[in-house]
C-alpha cells in the first residue's frame, strides 16, 4: 500500500520516486483523494530536488493519461502546432496558424491565457466579439478538419491533472522547476494529437526564465520529454528583453496581427513569426528544409493567403469579422496619454516586463484568475532600441478607461525606458536553435 507521507519523505530525502509512485500522486490527486497540503509539499520537494529523465516522462505521461488524448488520425497531414513560454507583446500564434494552415500543416492549437505580466493568446482573441474558444473536442476537430487550425482553450477533458495541480503551484511558489514545467507543458501539447512541436523559448526580462542557461536547460529538457514521446521537437531561444512587435494588450495586439497579416508588420514580430512558422511547415513536411518553409511562409503572408486564412479561422470559431475590416470603429478606451523621452539620445531598452506590468495596470492583464479583462486597455510602442530619440518625443501610448492609474503607469512606463549616449549594438532577436536534447 502506498503512501503519500513515504513518497513525500523520498523525494525530500532527494531519492527517486517509482512509476507505481509517480503515478499514485498523479491519480489520487486528480480525483481528490490526496489533499492540497501533501500534493504542495511534494510539489516543493520536486521543486528542490528535481526529477530525473525517467522520472520526467512518468510525470508527463500520469498527466497525460489523467484525461483524454485527442485522436486526430482521421485528419490527414502531420499535424504541427507552436508552444512560446510567453512574452509581452508575443501575438505570434494568431499570425502564424493561418500562416502555416495555409501552406496545408493542420495546426491544432490549445493556448492559455494571460499570466502575471505575460498576455495570453486565448485573451486576445476573445477581443474579437463572439469568438468562441471555448470549443468541445468534437467541434474542436471538426474545426481542424475543414479550415486547417483551430485556437481553443484547455477543456475540462484535457490533462485535468495540470489544471489542478498549476493552480496549486501557482500559489505555493513553485511554478519556476523545469521538470514541472515541462510535464504541464509537454503533457498538454501531447493531448492535442499533435505530431510535431515547435517551441519558443523566451529568454530575458520579460521572459519566465530570465537566464539564459536556464531558458537552454528548458528546450533541452522539454525537446527530451518530446523525443520520449516520438513527438518531432525543435526550439529556439528568442530575446525576450523588449516587447515583440509594437502593440501591448488584448485588441491592440489583434489590431497589429491585421496590420501584419496586411504586410505591414513590425520587423521582429514578421522575424520570428516567419521563422517559427517555416519551421512548422518544414516539420509538416510541406518544405525541404527550414529554410524553404520560411520562403513559403514568406510567401503566404506576402500574397494575402494568410489574412484569408486568418478570417477563416474566425468565422469558423463564431468570430465577428466587422471589426477586422474596419479596426477604426473598435470602441476605443477613454483615456490617451503619451510617453516621452525624458532626454534626448538612444533607446537602450524598454523592459518588457515593466512594460508587461504596466499594461496590467491599465487593465489588459489579470492579477487575480477572477479579473476581467479590458480589450482595449494597453500601450502602443512608437519607438524601441536602438532607434534615436529627441527630448519629448513620443515614445509610448497608453489606453485605458481607468484614470486613477495613470500617474502610476506613467511612471512604470518611464522607468521601463533605459537611455544610452551612444547607438547601442542591436540585440539578437533569435538566439539559438536546438533541435535535439544532446545539444
Ligand atoms: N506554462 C504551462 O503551461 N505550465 C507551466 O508549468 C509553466 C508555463
Amino acid at each position: 500500500m502506498l503512501s503519500m507521507y513515504e513518497i513525500i519523505r523520498k523525494k525530500r530525502d532527494g531519492l527517486r520516486l517509482t512509476e507505481e509512485e509517480i503515478r499514485f500522486v498523479i491519480k489520487g490527486y486528480t480525483k481528490g483523494r490526496v489533499p492540497d497540503y501533501q500534493m504542495a509539499s511534494l510539489l516543493m520537494a520536486m521543486f528542490i530536488r528535481g526529477l530525473d529523465e525517467n522520472e520526467s516522462r512518468v510525470y508527463t505521461d500520469a498527466m497525460l493519461n489523467s484525461g483524454q488524448i485527442i485522436d486526430l488520425s482521421d485528419i490527414p497531414g502531420i499535424k504541427v502546432d507552436k508552444h512560446s513560454t510567453g512574452g509581452v507583446g508575443d501575438k505570434v500564434s494568431i499570425i502564424l496558424a493561418p500562416i502555416v494552415a495555409a501552406a496545408g500543416v493542420p495546426v491544432p492549437m490549445i493556448s492559455g491565457r494571460g499570466l502575471g505580466h505575460t498576455g495570453g493568446t486565448l485573451d486576445k482573441l476573445e477581443s474579437i466579439p463572439g469568438f468562441r474558444v471555448n470549443l468541445t473536442i468534437p467541434e474542436f476537430k471538426e474545426r481542424l478538419q475543414k479550415v486547417g487550425a483551430c485556437l481553443i482553450g484547455q477543456t475540462e477533458e484535457i490533462v485535468p491533472a495540470d489544471k489542478k495541480i498549476y493552480a496549486l503551484r501557482d500559489v505555493t511558489a513553485t511554478i519556476e522547476s523545469i521538470p514541472l514545467i515541462c510535464g504541464s507543458i509537454m503533457s498538454k501539447k501531447i493531448a492535442e494529437g499533435i505530431d510535431a512541436l515547435v517551441l519558443d523559448i523566451k529568454t530575458g526580462s520579460g521572459a519566465f526564465m530570465k537566464e539564459y542557461e536556464q531558458s537552454k536547460e528548458l528546450a533541452r529538457q522539454l525537446i527530451g520529454i518530446g523525443e520520449q514521446f516520438n513527438k518531432r521537437t525543435m526550439a529556439y531561444i528568442t530575446n525576450m528583453n523588449q516587447p515583440l512587435g509594437n502593440a501591448v494588450g488584448n485588441w491592440l495586439e489583434i489590431k497589429e496581427c491585421l496590420d501584419t497579416l496586411n504586410g505591414n508588420g513590425a520587423e521582429d514580430l514578421v522575424e520570428v513569426t516567419l521563422t517559427l512558422a517555416g519551421t512548422m511547415i518544414f516539420l509538416g513536411e510541406k518544405a525541404d528544409g527550414i529554410e524553404d518553409g520560411i520562403d513559403k511562409a514568406r510567401e503566404i503572408l506576402r500574397s494575402g493567403a494568410a489574412m484569408d486564412k486568418f478570417l477563416e479561422i474566425v468565422v469558423a470559431q463564431n468570430g465577428d469579422t466587422h471589426f477586422l475590416f474596419h479596426p477604426d470603429q473598435y470602441p476605443k478606451a477613454r483615456y490617451e496619454t503619451e510617453v516621452k523621452a525624458s532626454t534626448a539620445g538612444y533607446l537602450k531598452q524598454i523592459d518588457a516586463l515593466k512594460v508587461g506590468l504596466a499594461a496590467v495596470l491599465l487593465g489588459a492583464g489579470r492579477t487575480r484568475s477572477e479579473d476581467e479583462i479590458d480589450p482595449k486597455a494597453g500601450i502602443i510602442i512608437h519607438k524601441k532600441a536602438p532607434q534615436k530619440v529627441e527630448k519629448d518625443e513620443v515614445i509610448m501610448t497608453l489606453y485605458t478607461d481607468n484614470k486613477q492609474i495613470i500617474p502610476e503607469a506613467l511612471k512604470r512606463l518611464q522607468d521601463a525606458i533605459d537611455y544610452s549616449e551612444t547607438q547601442p549594438i542591436p540585440e539578437s532577436l533569435i538566439f539559438e536553435f536546438l533541435d535535439t536534447s544532446k545539444a
